[in-house]
């Protein structure tokens, strides 16, 4: 680290550590002999499970198990954000390793990130907080049918929402619709505040510029999109500090910023290996939990006296079980351009490379309230919009491996998929921008194809191979196609028009159909971050495994609560949804 970007940071490092409880724990030897519960992962689902359950019973004992330690990771958009000078921003800690090879889209990698740190990937994501479009859990519930009826927890919009509110209650009265007015409509929380969503008080320049192109191209307009209607162009909120506009993450709201609770352990910088059953006990007790400190490498065993939540991650979670012996994707590639007769646009994020105009946003970030750049985080604006607005559907066609079970899970899947797709109101695209006059994303809401995460046979407790399989149901390529096409109608937009677009990617003689799948071939990124669905909620003859309830098929005491649930990808990034499903699991799902 530069001497100059040592200085810029070390103040907010300051302003970010989080504060040492007393109930962090660091070796077996400061563990209670036992506890009421035990979260395997100290995410963001985990400690939203572990606040709640701390805090509801205060009698009962909640231990955390986390792998990273209480520290400020710095986010992919903090400051002094040196990916704006192409350095590649500061490290942080994080689970960092590389796919398989895609055979469907030219035999390439992707990175995969997660966080690792109290508070998960809440501490180093986007901020983008939206909250899915009811369709998607109408399809979510669908896909528990027949074998779950309404005697178990629905998992519909009216079964989630009231989670998304308790996990967010700031953000139920967003405004508004122009860049003037979009920043004055928000009122900051009162309430205790897990995470809270605002817009931030700055906004690029040219911000409107791709919006007006977006409603002129059909858009419906929304000025909000958190109510579950999600068809349109939408303002979306950062999760942060209405004031600072610091961070918000679950590590702070749901662990630091708290009363400290002496029924609520952290035990950091230890792994959990495996949750294994006591002979004979199966049927009667959860499963010990074997962890391995990661400073001595000395394993033993956690004593659950109630339940087991293993809140892991996508990536990890699966691990976890398949360590046990217990048994997806999206996309995105950008549209780019430059305005060969630009509007007086002033300021712009090139800015960010200037000295001056870069000291003066990392001060104004540092002011209270804060103001400027850096109170932004990935975008506040976004297009979400179905298929039917799109293109003519495309039906889905199945394509799946061997397990009989999975099979029909998928291909219970593709019908509920089919029906979410030609909804008319059931956003299909994705398109978040930040400003205009550089690139336009395209992310794929329901991709149809469907990967795998498995143990590494020769290092079971290093990380997974994942295998995206990216496009390897070739109708994606089809969605995408068809979404892109769509996008590229923004450049001749009237708004547009004025400031003479010349697109530079993809190039010039990209034009055919076959054309621009080879382009999203070469460029087509497999996760916009929202890896999902591996332990997905469904019914056993389907190849789930976790039930409404989050319980693990055939196992006792033992739950899943994170990403990893999901049956399907919703509509939205999926932060907001982690809170909820924390939440959902706390109130309605009895744990004893
Ligand atoms: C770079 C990035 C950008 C993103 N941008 C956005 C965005 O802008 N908006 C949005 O809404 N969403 C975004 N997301 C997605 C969102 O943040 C995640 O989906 C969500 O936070 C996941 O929550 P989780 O509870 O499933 O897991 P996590 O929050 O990842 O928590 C899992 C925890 O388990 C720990 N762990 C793993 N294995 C073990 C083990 N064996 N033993 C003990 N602990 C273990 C991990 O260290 C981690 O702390 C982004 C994600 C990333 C990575
Ligand atoms: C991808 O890799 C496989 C296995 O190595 C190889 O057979 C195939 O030709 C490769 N495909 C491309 C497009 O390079
Ligand atoms: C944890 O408990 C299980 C079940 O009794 C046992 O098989 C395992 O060996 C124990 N692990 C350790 C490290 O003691
Ligand atoms: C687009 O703008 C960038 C930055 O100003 C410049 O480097 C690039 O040459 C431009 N490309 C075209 C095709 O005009």
């Amino acid at each position: 680290m530069s001497i100059l970007r040592a200085a810029l940071f070390a103040p907010l490092v300051a302003a970010a550590t989080l504060s040492q409880h007393q109930t962090v724990r660091r070796r077996a030897s400061e563990l209670d002999k036992a506890y009421d519960f035990v979260i395997a992962g100290g995410g963001t689902t985990g400690l939203t499970i572990a606040d709640r359950l701390s805090e509801a019973f205060p009698e009962r004992n909640v231990l955390v198990i986390e792998y990273g330690d209480n520290v400020y990771a710095p986010g992919v958009f903090d400051p002094p954000q040196v990916i704006w000078r192409g350095e590649g921003g500061e490290s942080s800690p994080a689970w960092t390793f590389i796919s398989l090879p895609a055979p469907d889209v030219l035999n390439r990698t992707a990175f995969v990130l997660a966080g690792q740190s109290l508070g998960g990937s809440s501490c180093i994501n986007g901020q983008f907080f939206d909250r899915p479009s009811r369709w998607d859990f109408e399809a979510w519930n669908q896909l528990q049918k027949p074998e779950n009826d309404e005697s178990d927890p629905q998992w519909d919009w009216d079964g989630i929402y009231e989670y998304f509110k308790r996990a967010s209650p700031s953000q139920n009265h967003l405004m508004k619709s122009s860049r003037s007015t979009a920043i004055l409509g928000t009122q900051p929380s009162t309430a205790a505040p897990p995470h809270l969503r605002e817009l931030p008080p700055f906004l690029w320049d040219d911000n409107d510029v791709i919006r007006d192109a977006f409603l002129e191209l059909g858009a419906p307009e929304l000025t909000e999109c958190s109510g579950g209607d999600k068809n349109g162009v939408c303002w979306v909120p950062t999760s942060a500090h209405p004031v600072t506009f610091r961070r918000s993450h679950a590590g702070l709201g749901h662990y630091a910023a708290i009363q400290e609770r002496p029924n609520y352990h952290v035990l950091l910088n230890h792994q959990v290996t495996r949750v294994v059953y006591g002979k004979g006990c199966a049927a009667k007790a959860p499963p010990f939990v074997e962890v391995r400190s990661l400073g001595d490498d000395s394993v033993f065993n956690v004593t659950a006296r109630l339940e087991v939540v293993i809140s892991a991650g996508t990536f990890h979670t699966p691990t976890i079980l398949q360590r046990s012996g217990i048994g997806p994707s999206d996309f995105l590639e950008e549209l780019e351009w430059n305005y060969t007769e630009p509007a007086d646009w002033s300021p712009l994020p090139v800015d960010m490379l200037k000295d001056d105009f870069l000291a003066d946003a990392v001060a104004g970030f540092n002011e209270t309230p804060a103001r400027g750049p850096y109170t932004l985080a990935m975008a506040n604006l976004a297009l979400f919009l179905s298929l039917p607005l799109i293109t003519p559907n495309i039906l889905p066609t199945p394509a799946y491996r061997d397990d009989p079970t999975l099979i029909a899970g998928y291909e219970h899947q593709l019908l509920v998929l089919a029906d979410l797709l030609e909804n008319p109101e059931a956003p299909s695209l994705e398109s978040p921008y930040a400003t205009a006059g550089t690139s336009i994303p395209s992310f794929l809401l329901h991709p149809l194809s469907r990967g795998t995460v498995r143990l590494d046979p020769a290092k079971p407790l290093d990380q997974p191979i994942v295998d995206y399989r990216t496009a390897s149901n070739p109708v994606d390529l089809d969605l995408h196609l068809a979404h892109v096409k769509y996008l590229r109608g923004v450049f001749d937009t009237p708004t547009v028009q004025q400031y003479k677009p010349v697109v530079t990617v993809p190039a010039d003689d990209v034009t055919s159909d076959d054309d621009l799948i080879q382009f999203i071939k070469e460029t087509m990124v497999f996760s916009y971050m929202h890896p999902c669905c591996t332990a997905a909620m469904l019914p056993r003859e389907k190849g789930g495994v976790v039930g409404t309830d989050l319980r693990v098929h055939g196992a006792k005491g033992l739950r899943v609560a994170d990403i990893s649930v999901l049956p399907i990808l919703p509509s939205s990034h999926t932060s907001a949804q982690a809170y909820a499903i924390g939440e959902k699991v706390n109130q309605e799902t009895r744990f004893q």
